[in-house]
């Protein structure tokens, strides 16, 4: 799993590009977090901004597909639902600090980081005028 954003990941869209790599940045941090020193609040404090932010980077980015007349916009909107969903259904549960540091680990890796470098990376794919195999419309989820 990389860690770092990479000029490969690049959709080379200037504002796309920087929230990808401020969420790469947050991801790591995330990672780097120790158990013992950070308090329940915190924690969710940091939950909250990580949510708060995708969810504007998400957006941002559908307004993107949009403008370029993505194909697969409508499969992508729904992958962006389904992060957005299970992150506030963590947020709406009561969960204790392990539990919370868990989820707030496993979203922004499995889900974001595989999310831009799966999907995120298909549309400039397609708007490079290669074209989408089937292989790749059936991997979206
Ligand atoms: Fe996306």
């Amino acid at each position: 799993m990389p860690s770092q954003w990479k000029e490969s990941f690049s959709l080379n869209h200037e504002k796309i590009d920087a929230q990808h790599k401020e969420l790469f940045r947050l991801a790591n941090f995330i990672e780097g977090i120790d158990d013992r020193s950070i308090t329940k609040l915190e924690l969710a404090s940091l939950f909250k901004e990580f949510f708060d932010y995708m969810k504007e980077h998400f957006s941002l980015e559908e307004a993107y597909m949009e403008s370029i007349e993505y194909p697969l916009i409508e499969q992508h909107k729904v992958l962006h639902q389904d992060i957005i969903d299970s992150m506030s259904k963590v947020l709406k549960e009561k969960k204790s600090i392990e539990q919370l540091q868990q989820s707030l680990k496993e979203t922004s890796h499995k889900w974001l980081v595989d999310h831009i470098l799966n999907n995120d990376l298909k549309i400039e794919k397609w708007r490079k005028g290669n074209l989408i195999s089937s292989e790749d419309m059936l991997s979206i989820q």
